[in-house]
């Protein structure tokens, strides 16, 4: 059998996406990055029997390449240019590769009803992360259980014991494609997150050793205890690690880096924990989307719809937590206990 390329993958993206005969693409891209993708991207649609185009941009020296991540998104190059955001309006589907993530320019876009596909990662972690159908019915059956509750509560054998009280923003799913008209999403990611009413979050967060804290793309040490009281974090101590995050937080010299961000849980069982052990590459999807994690955050809560517009962003996922949602686990010491979310696991050893 030949091998599988990028343009194989990418043909099979788009027939998730729900490209085919007469559907419209267009791939954003800038400089010269990321060249490769939109070949593949481009083929991918021709053969489908899709009209595709590249909306290419000037290069503009940013850290909108997906190796520095969400944390410092601003401006993008998209920012003025009028006649490219038309073009982008006028198709299907836009297949993002310099990350245009909560920019005004991407809510216009989506407003028009056009579809969005954030498409960034290394093509070794996409191909290990397909997604499919049955995942996404996995995560939107797990998103209906989110939606429905009032509150989500964490705890982990290091001491977290947090509870969120839900209700004052939407779920929001990722399942790695998108066919749904005005949709986002990451191709790879599998995970689903809502967040806590402002001033509704209360108790510690202890991030254990072993969970990954990103934008530093590494594994904790020494445990970090949060105390978080009405929806701030008031407190952070442990060891070197509580000092690396206090110092990082407090850099930004701004009260609202200590508000609480998203809350979810990972449901990709192909995402690897270990991968920033030996490939630092990404945004880390891997982590965020690992089986059984429960996906932590501070900072801002605009996607969701909120007040907090902070830069500082810290995403942890963390292992071994039990989360419930309205005192029903949904996750026991990091693995998935309801039935229709669950996975078939590859097997270990
Ligand atoms: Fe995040």
């Amino acid at each position: 059998m030949p091998q599988t390329t990028f343009t194989d993958l990418c043909r099979g993206e788009l027939e998730l996406c729900g490209i085919g005969e007469g559907s419209t693409i267009a791939v954003l891209s800038q400089g010269n990055r990321k060249v490769d993708y939109v070949d593949a991207f481009l083929a991918a649609a021709d053969q489908l029997g899709a009209t595709g185009f590249n909306v290419r941009l000037p290069a503009v020296d940013s850290s909108l390449d997906g190796e520095d991540g969400i944390w410092e998104v601003g401006d993008t190059p998209l920012k003025g240019n009028r006649p490219a955001i038309e073009a982008l309006k006028g198709v299907d589907l836009v297949v993002d590769t310099i990350f245009l993530l909560f920019s005004p320019e991407q809510m216009e876009i989506q407003e028009s009803g056009t579809r969005v596909l954030l498409c960034i990662e290394p093509i070794e972690h996409i191909e290990a992360m397909q997604p499919s159908v049955r995942l996404r019915e996995r995560v939107e059956a797990g998103a209906e259980m989110l939606g429905k509750a009032k509150t989500l509560r964490f705890t982990n054998e290091a001491g977290s014991d947090v509870t969120y009280q839900l209700g004052a923003y939407p779920t929001m799913t990722q399942y790695g494609y998108t066919d749904t008209p005005g949709r986002w999403d990451h191709w790879p990611s599998g995970f689903l997150f809502t967040g806590g009413a402002d001033d509704g979050v209360d108790g510690k967060v202890v991030i254990a050793p072993g969970d990954i804290i990103f934008p530093f793309k590494s594994y904790v040490q020494t445990a970090i205890e949060l105390t978080i009281e009405r929806g701030r974090i008031t407190k952070i101590e442990g060891g070197v690690d509580a000092d690396l995050l206090r110092e990082y937080m407090a850099s930004f010299n701004d009260p609202d880096a200590y508000g609480i961000s998203h809350i979810g849980w990972g449901m990709l069982e192909t995402a690897q924990w270990s991968i920033l052990a030996h490939d630092r590459r990404g945004m880390g999807m891997h982590g965020r989307s690992f089986y059984g994690n429960v996906l932590f955050s501070t900072g801002p809560n605009g996607e969701l719809g909120g007040p907090n517009e902070t830069f500082c962003h810290v995403d942890v996922p963390m292992r071994n937590c039990t989360l419930y949602l309205d005192n029903e686990p949904i996750v026991v010491d990091g693995e998935i206990v309801v039935d229709v979310l669950k996975a078939d696991l590859p097997v270990g050893v």
